[in-house]
């Protein structure tokens, strides 16, 4: 294939990668914009194949064969709430595949005698510190997310003062192999070295809360990799989807950040999860009034509107089919159902849209937290269901909150609130909720699916 054509048809992939991403960003048409990113990236492989004079197909077509296979199994075993220690191993090949590339183009212009040019020199070894940092760190996020670790931040004395060496050391190697007349093998060696020990360095003293973050960060940094890979290996459309990458895991962690009321530099450096977390304001001398599915249900048949609340506990009891069983009922008998989704509800950025989508939940009865949060005191009934830190109005209300300042649903404001969880056991910030102690609210207590299917028995008696 002839390099005008190429070029064209890569940019025909670059295009559906932006398309993909774009339609990615609403749930309506985020099946469409995966499609089209993922016919993108296959007419990229396509294409390189073609255009690569020297390649050997047995050795691609084992990959493919192995790789594909992995991943399909991978995708169809891993568990939704198992999803982002998933994505975080998938970042890490991503890394590791910039070092790999990058160190193999190092080798052979060591084995021909060949001087890399000047800006081949400095990508590629961008391409090696940012694809080990990012190999190893995920390796330990995922390590702390599959509790093969503790989620615990490991920090220890003199420790940024460590990792500052050591990344200036790094620095410090790569742009004397850039300036020398001829790159180095040891230095190399030593730089790979530094990189992969900075990726576990840099990822330790954060605690397993914050890795949803950390993980979306890792995932910008192999696009970085990948990008600079591209200018390495002269391939435009590496260069493209890799900058696309790394723009969009960096925007995404800001998103995260802004909506837990973080900054990005105080997830990755403040340690948040070395110690246990004080609890805000204590419950002693409160009580929760507790309910049963009965008097919801009651209470959910003479509402007019009710809004639903879901958070990860949904997620762990898998109880979104039975949840749109419920509301489907419900509407029958004229109440209008609608779902306030929180950008950090559940584990991982869109966790709460994927599970009611798979439950065929219709998307206009989605809305966002700015979207829904002034309906909330015009509303009869709200279900929160297995959602804790992200109605918690200690976030409002308590400067002593670790949540402080989190922007919330104020579901509080609602005439009634039914919260659906199996005990008064915390959230993912490991504090009281103050919502479940106050006079409109009602605890249903039991798993999220049985109390719902207990629920979905009772409204059909109605
Ligand atoms: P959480 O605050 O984590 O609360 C979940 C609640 O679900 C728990 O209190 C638990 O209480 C309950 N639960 C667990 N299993 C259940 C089951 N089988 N049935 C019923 N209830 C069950 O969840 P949230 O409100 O969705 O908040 C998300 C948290 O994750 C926030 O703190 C957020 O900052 C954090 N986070 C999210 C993200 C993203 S991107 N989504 C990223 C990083 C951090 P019981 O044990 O009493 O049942």
């Amino acid at each position: 294939m002839s390099g005008p054509l190429v070029q064209l048809l890569y940019l025909g992939a670059a295009i559906c990668f932006v398309l993909g991403l774009k339609w990615l960003s609403s749930p309506a048409t985020a099946v469409r914009g995966n499609r089209v990113s993922g016919f993108g990236m296959l007419m990229a492989v396509v294409i390189t194949l073609l255009s690569e004079p020297a390649v050997s197909y047995t050795v691609i077509i084992a990959g493919v064969v192995v790789g594909g296979g992995l991943g399909l199994w991978m995708a169809r075993a891993v568990k939704m709430t198992a999803m982002p220690q998933m994505v975080a191993l998938l970042n890490g090949l991503g890394g590791g595949a910039s070092l790999v590339v990058g160190s193999a183009e190092f080798m052979k212009s060591e084995m021909l005698g060949e001087h890399l040019l000047l800006d081949t020199s400095i990508a590629l070894h961008i391409a090696v510190l940012i694809g080990g940092v990012t190999l190893t760190g995920s390796v330990i996020a995922f390590a702390k997310l599959q509790e093969l670790m503790s989620g615990r931040a490991i920090t220890f004395p003199l420790q940024k003062t460590l990792n500052a060496v050591l990344f200036l050391g790094a620095v410090t190697i790569a742009v004397f192999q850039v300036t020398q007349p001829e790159s180095l093998l040891g230095p190399f060696l030593v730089l790979v070295g530094v990189a992969l020990a900075l990726g576990v360095l840099l990822v330790i003293p954060i605690g397993g809360a914050d890795m949803p973050v950390v993980i979306s960060l890792l995932n910008s940094y192999s696009g970085i990799a990948a990008a600079m890979t591209g200018f390495v290996i002269r391939n435009e459309v590496l260069i493209i989807s890799g900058a696309l990458v790394g723009s969009s895991g960096i925007i995404l962690s800001q998103i995260m950040c802004k909506a837990m009321n973080r900054s990005l530099a105080n997830v990755l450096f403040g340690a948040f999860g070395a110690t246990v977390q004080i609890s805000g304001k204590s419950a002693e001398g409160l009580t929760a009034r507790q309910t049963s599915a009965d008097d919801v249900a009651v209470q959910l048949a003479y509402a007019q509107s009710v809004i639903v609340v879901p958070g990860y506990g949904l997620a762990v009891a898998q109880a979104q089919h039975v949840l749109r069983e419920l509301a489907d009922l419900a509407e029958k008998k004229g109440v209008t159902v609608k779902y306030a989704i929180h950008p950090v509800a559940g584990r991982m950025p869109g966790h709460m849209n994927v599970l009611l989508a798979e439950a065929n939940v219709p998307y206009d009865k989605l809305f966002d937290m700015d979207e829904i949060n002034s309906e909330f005191e015009r509303t009869d009934l709200v279900l929160v269901i297995g959602a804790n830190d992200v109605v918690n109005p200690a976030a409002r209300t308590d400067p002593s909150s670790p949540i402080y300042g989190m922007p919330i649903l104020n579901v509080d404001y609602a005439k009634a609130v039914v919260v659906l969880k199996r005990g008064m056991g915390a959230g993912f910030a490991g504090i009281e909720n103050e919502l479940f102690f106050n006079p409109k609210t009602a605890m249903l207590f039991g798993d999220a699916k049985q109390s719902l299917t207990k629920l979905v028995a009772e409204l059909k008696t109605l």
